[in-house]
């Protein structure tokens, strides 16, 4: 295997690989570069629905995910996130990822990690971005580190909830009912959480899922959500992913956030499918 850094906060691709045949040998040795790098790009990848879930399954068992009319008709661990439309309808999540998060932090125990494999790229648009919580924690001032030492934010999936990032046309369907429906009850995380395998401090807040902060008044607590909420989103913390077919990308959730850019033309397809790995409570 060979590694190559894909910006100077996080990532790396990882080439001489083929996730098709991966062994418990070869996954524990990239188990030990994911938790140096966050994130892992391997190119060229023709791999089956099975193989993408087997390669994933070697990290934790695979989640379900909350939206059932996205997932995958014979395979409920792959999530679809793809603007394909069947009889007028999209069939997965076609907007997925449009405000910064971390996957399934609405979770008592929220994801792992995930691994996205791209099966069709639009020509234009589509791009993906991560950012590293480690260097958005490591950077804080001093002064904030001890403000924010021990205190535990909310998370939500309920758009409805977040006065950030509103609800977007294409999700309101259903409106707020829907919503109501299928969102599990809020949670409360620690806003820095140590990462369980590296033993780093990471910021564990997005403007998709933590809609506040548990601590003085709610103006007081939301300041300071908006106010770290800036400060992680930094250029110089980002790596920017222009996706090719047969690309896959697994990611931590524990220590990333993760953006989809969106701006593909109409009529251009995107189409991949996402395992989710399950994670243990943020501490
Ligand atoms: C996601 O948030 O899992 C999807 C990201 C993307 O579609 O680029």
């Amino acid at each position: 295997m060979e590694i190559s850094h894909l910006s100077d906060s996080l990532g790396a691709e990882v080439s001489g690989v083929n996730l098709a045949t991966v062994d418990a040998v070869e996954a524990e040795l990239i188990k030990k570069i994911f938790h140096q790098h966050q994130i892992l790009l391997f190119r060229n990848q023709e791999i089956s629905i099975v193989e993408h879930i087997n390669f994933s399954k070697y990290f934790g068992p695979l989640e379900v995910h909350i939206s059932k009319d996205s997932l995958h008709k014979n395979h409920e661990e792959i999530l679809l996130v793809s603007n394909v439309k069947e009889n007028g309808k999209y069939i997965g999540v076609e907007n997925a990822g449009d405000s910064w998060h971390s996957d399934l932090s609405y979770m008592p125990k929220p994801s792992l990690g995930s691994l996205l494999y791209a099966l069709e790229v639009s020509e234009i648009g589509g791009d993906t971005e991560w950012l590293s919580m480690y260097d958005a924690y490591d950077t804080l001032p001093e002064d904030t580190k001890n403000r924010i030492h021990g205190l535990k934010a909310r998370h939500s999936f309920n758009r409805y909830k977040n006065k950030r990032i509103g609800v977007p046309k294409q999700r309101q369907q259903g409106g707020r009912e829907r919503y109501e429906k299928i969102s599990p009850p809020d949670v409360f995380h620690p806003v820095v959480r140590t990462h369980p395998e590296t033993g780093k401090k990471a910021l564990y807040i997005s403007p998709r899922f933590t809609i506040g902060i548990l601590d003085g008044s709610d103006d007081e607590g939301q300041d300071l959500l908006d106010e770290l909420i800036e400060h992680s989103i930094q250029r110089k913390f980002i790596y920017h992913h222009e996706w090719r077919v047969g690309d896959l990308i697994m990611w931590d959730n524990r220590c990333t956030l993760h953006l989809a850019c969106r701006g593909i033309p109409e009529g251009q397809i995107r189409h991949m499918h996402r395992t989710t790995i399950s994670g243990d409570i943020p501490v």
